[in-house]
């Protein structure tokens, strides 16, 4: 059998071998969160964040700090409580950004200031504004500056591809010399293809001065869906760092999908000789899971790794194969991705041990008081119905967001629907404060009905952006978790709930947005910082 050269042991017969560790630097909490649907509150973030400390990433980009108050509390609680990873923080290289992070990271043992401006001909003529010299500078400057703070500086040249090799291997010489130790190469709007992308980092690699002195990073978006491809292909060519998200959530289509970088290089080590991540890839699973539970973004059944079909042979053929040789269909084995093969269903006569064991499998090991609190609503569910699954599990161990625990509390729910007429609904809901306000509504369907009596009640006529409900689980009596987002005053706010009763689990999701909306007022208000992507 003859086999084709490996592509992928070019840079071992290099003078300057990269080292063998891919280093996955995770932006699941920044480019991620900041996509449309997938916002979380600053309690998610940091229980998201302990997820991926427990998964292994090596750095762990927690936000923008300075485009919001909201964003920098969120970075300061995951630097002040999340241990292992390096917490970065993203800046402009303006001086207020700067230290914005440094004063969010500052808890953290060890961080990072991640320091970006766009090079590209376009960004520079058009959003810019800046002479090629004055790019140099400014971005120097910033990363001089980082410095300052921080003795882990990164620089990310927004916009990389669309940049003159030149020009950018002048940048990265000239952050480089200032003292950065990690230069980015973001295909910001995911136009490239791993052929160009491997020829760009072998180039750059030969021609920044100081290349061996840092680690080059790859940071791929999926708008012609090659992120995880050219991600491969920057590896190929010398790339140490790796930038993604968990299910591959990010700016429109997204970024590099962390679970499909991870598993490609393990399961094709034979391409990718020597190198390894540090990510323990039997968690896989459950934080990809725990990520869609949290935003309430379903996970499409052919998601490559952590799809549900992604270990499922419906087919006699595939079947008969794998019974006959795992290997015929399967090229990774479900427990390396940490799925469970059993699907072990629990029902009310099911025990306290059992319930443990069920969510340790699923990746929650819960301590006895929450554990406690879980077994309460278990019991209460499966005496609703006769089989509690996977999916029901999951969502009790998540719960509910306490950043939106209150201040309205729903305490009576009524709905009816016609056919050939409007539905109705009223509620009661008691404010904390002591007010009890009772409110009607009629609506197109009950779920309609009640969004409107709801919104009556608090006061606020919402704009929803997007309504899903969907089953968690099978049967008719399965639970539905309804996911809504709203527009307000120009920020998404996201509510979601669970219940074996749709219109009672919309009816719980639009209060958390009105809750969030509360707790804003007593916050302070966010800036308005352009994000970037
Ligand atoms: O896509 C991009 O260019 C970014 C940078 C800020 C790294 O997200
Ligand atoms: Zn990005």
């Amino acid at each position: 059998m003859t086999s084709e050269p490996a592509v992928e042991s070019a840079t071992s017969s290099e003078k300057f071998p990269p080292p063998p560790r891919v280093l996955i630097f995770d932006t699941t909490l920044r480019d991620g969160e900041q996509a449309p649907g997938f916002s979380m509150s600053r309690a998610q973030k940091l229980r998201m964040a302990q997820a991926l400390a427990d998964l292994g990433v090596d750095i762990l980009e927690a936000g923008f700090p300075h485009a919001s108050d909201d964003d920098f509390a969120s970075v300061k609680a995951i630097a002040a409580g999340v241990h292992g990873p390096r917490i970065c923080g993203l800046a402009r290289c303006q001086k207020g950004d700067i230290e914005s992070v440094a004063r969010a990271i500052e808890p953290a043992a060890r961080g990072r200031i991640h320091v970006f401006l766009a090079t590209s001909p376009l960004h520079r003529e058009f959003k810019l504004q800046m002479s090629r010299q004055q790019v140099v500078d400014t971005a120097v400057a910033g990363v001089e500056r980082a410095l300052t703070y921080c003795d882990d500086v990164e620089f990310s040249a927004e916009d990389a591809i669309r940049t003159e090799p030149e020009f950018l291997a002048e940048v990265f010489s000239a952050v480089i010399e200032a003292g950065a130790n990690t230069v980015n190469v973001p295909d910001t709007v995911g136009y490239t293809t791993p052929t160009e992308i491997a020829e760009r980092f072998a180039w750059l690699r030969a021609n920044v001065r100081g290349a061996n002195k840092v680690v080059f990073s790859a940071h791929c978006h999926d708008d012609l869906g090659m992120a995880v491809a050219n991600s491969l292909a920057a590896i190929s060519a010398g790339a140490r760092q790796v930038e993604c998200t968990i299910n591959g959530i990010g700016e429109r289509a997204g970024n590099a999908a962390l679970e499909e970088l991870v598993m490609a290089l393990r399961v094709r080590s034979d391409r990718f000789p020597g190198l390894h991540t540090g990510i323990r890839s039997e968690r896989l699973h459950a934080t990809a899971r725990l990520l869609s539970q949290t935003t309430g973004q379903p996970i499409a059944r052919n998601k490559a790794i952590i799809g549900a079909n992604a270990f499922a042979h419906e087919s006699g053929i595939h079947q008969h194969g794998m019974l006959k040789h795992r290997g015929t269909y399967e090229i990774m084995r479900a427990e390396d991705v940490g799925v469970s093969r059993t699907e072990l269903v629990l029902g009310k006569h099911s025990g306290r041990h059992a319930l443990r064991e069920r969510l340790s499998i699923l990746g929650h090991d819960l301590d006895d008081g929450a554990l406690d609190e879980v077994f309460v609503r278990f019991k209460a569910l499966a005496d609703k119905k006769r089989e509690v699954f996977d999916g029901d599990l999951e969502a009790m161990a998540v719960g509910r967001d306490p950043d939106a625990a209150g201040p309205w509390h729903l305490s009576h729910l009524h709905a009816t629907s016609h056919i050939g007429s409007s539905a109705s609904a009223s509620v009661r809901l008691t404010h904390e404060d002591g007010r009890v306000v009772s409110e009607a509504a009629i609506g197109d369907g009950p779920v309609d009905a009640v969004l409107r009596a709801v919104s009556r009640a608090v006061g606020h006529d919402f704009s929803i952006n997007e309504f899903q409900i969907r089953a968690l689980s099978e049967g008719g009596d399965a639970q539905g978790q309804a996911a809504i987002s709203v527009i307000h005053e120009g920020r998404e706010l996201r509510g979601q709930s669970v219940s074996t009763d749709i219109v009672e689990a919309a009816a719980q999701a639009i209060l958390e947005i009105a809750n969030r909306i509360e707790h804003l007022k007593t916050d302070a208000p966010p800036s308005t910082t352009a994000i970037a992507g």
